[in-house]
């Protein structure tokens, strides 16, 4: 029975919660708020998509970055994710791919040299003698066009962005379209598709640094990479051409092992990469959507799956982090505090003729998905 008593002892606890922010969090939605101005003067957005339990998703279309992204543990504490910075002038000062896009080219290209139709091209080389990552203004570093969406999946950020024939060295102009999507199921998901009016190579992904505790080192994750095979590297980090089985070294994740477990091995792959940095070949046939990689962190309880189209997932882990940048809350990003799960073609496919091709024809469309998918154990 309701007295009155009880009656205003319900309310005052519906106002309470209410102006705490302790609300059941309403349905799904997408919030866009201005976030900054480029150095050319471009101004910039962040949109907030939330899904129905309330996980958020900060997302910019300056690069695509992720800037946060806020999941529950096991015990419902929400907590960010992902590293990086609270402001666009951070980003734009020194971003080592927190949270962005990356192409045309995800990871390395031998040189920055390949042949297409007879014809060599020569890109940039930002990464000692090679070319990384899109090279020296990639997609990490421009501004997306943006629509955002409430759908019937959840709110989507859909991000475009043009590509000029000759940009970074690349031929072809290319138009790439992004779709992040954040569902009830608790998923972060990216489709890409992209066009060229030039015969033209494309490997796109995504480069979030995930921390599932939301601090310290990523050393006591638990990770698994579903792949019997990786592509050993040189001193370099391109791959030597070989698929090699992960069976007796420290690149064996087929089982749930943590990440710091064999992290310093003595192994010269290991030595090449100053931990991880290398690329696995993912078990399934490229172009299907499969698992690549489980994450679990057994302090907060917090799990990731990442699912993907591509036949590869290079997994690094924080190995270039020394504690020179200083990300959001003021959180200063030491050795490994971070781990990237990067599904792509292998590095250096374009001149590497047995791995899956790269190559994007006119008439032809790209396709990459990529998921994020959070749960607690
Ligand atoms: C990728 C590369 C790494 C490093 C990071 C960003 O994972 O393979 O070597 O460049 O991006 O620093």
């Amino acid at each position: 029975m309701l007295t009155p008593k009880k009656l205003l002892i319900v309310f005052s606890l519906a106002v309470i919660s209410i102006c705490c922010g302790l609300a059941q969090p309403t349905g799904p939605s997408i919030k866009r708020q201005p976030f900054g101005i480029t150095k050319d003067n471009k101004p910039v957005d962040i949109y907030t998509l939330r899904n129905a339990n309330g996980v958020e998703a900060r997302i910019s279309n300056y690069g695509g970055i992720v800037v946060s992204l806020i999941v529950p543990d096991r015990h419902g504490n929400f907590g960010d994710v992902v590293l990086g910075y609270d402001t666009l002038d951070e980003y734009v000062k020194a971003n080592p791919y927190f949270g962005c896009l990356v192409g045309r080219y995800a990871n390395r290209i031998a040189k920055g040299r390949f042949m297409l139709s007879g014809k060599e091209y020569q890109l940039a080389t930002n990464n000692g003698p090679n070319h990384l990552h899109g090279g020296v203004v990639g997609f990490d570093k421009v501004v997306w066009q943006a629509k955002p969406l409430v759908t019937p999946h959840g709110p989507t950020l859909e991000l475009q962005y043009v590509s000029k024939d000759g940009e970074e060295g690349y031929p072809g102009t290319l138009g790439v379209k992004v779709v992040y999507l954040l569902s009830d199921d608790n998923t972060l998901r990216l489709d890409f598709t992209a066009q060229t009016n030039k015969k033209t190579i494309v490997n796109l992904t995504a480069h979030s640094y995930f921390n599932l505790a939301g601090k310290g080192d990523i050393l006591a994750h638990e990770l698994m990479i579903n792949a019997d095979r990786f592509t050993p590297v040189d001193e370099t980090l391109i791959p030597t051409g070989e698929l090699r089985s992960v069976k007796g070294t420290p690149f064996d994740f087929t089982q749930p092992r943590s990440v710091g477990a064999r992290i310093n091995a003595d192994d010269e792959q290991i030595k090449f990469g100053k931990g991880y940095d290398h690329n696995w070949v993912i078990n399934k046939p490229d172009g299907k959507l499969g698992l690549m990689a489980r994450v679990f962190e057994p302090n907060s309880g917090r799990e990731m799956e990442v699912w993907s189209t591509e036949p590869g997932v290079q997994f690094y882990s924080g190995n270039f982090l020394d504690g020179t940048l200083t990300g959001k809350g003021g959180w200063v990003y030491q050795f490994r505090n971070g781990l990237a799960l990067e599904p792509q073609h292998y590095p250096d496919s374009p001149n590497k003729p047995q791995f899956p091709s790269v190559v994007l024809n006119t008439g032809q469309t790209y396709h990459n998905t990529i998921i994020y998918k959070f749960f607690v154990r």
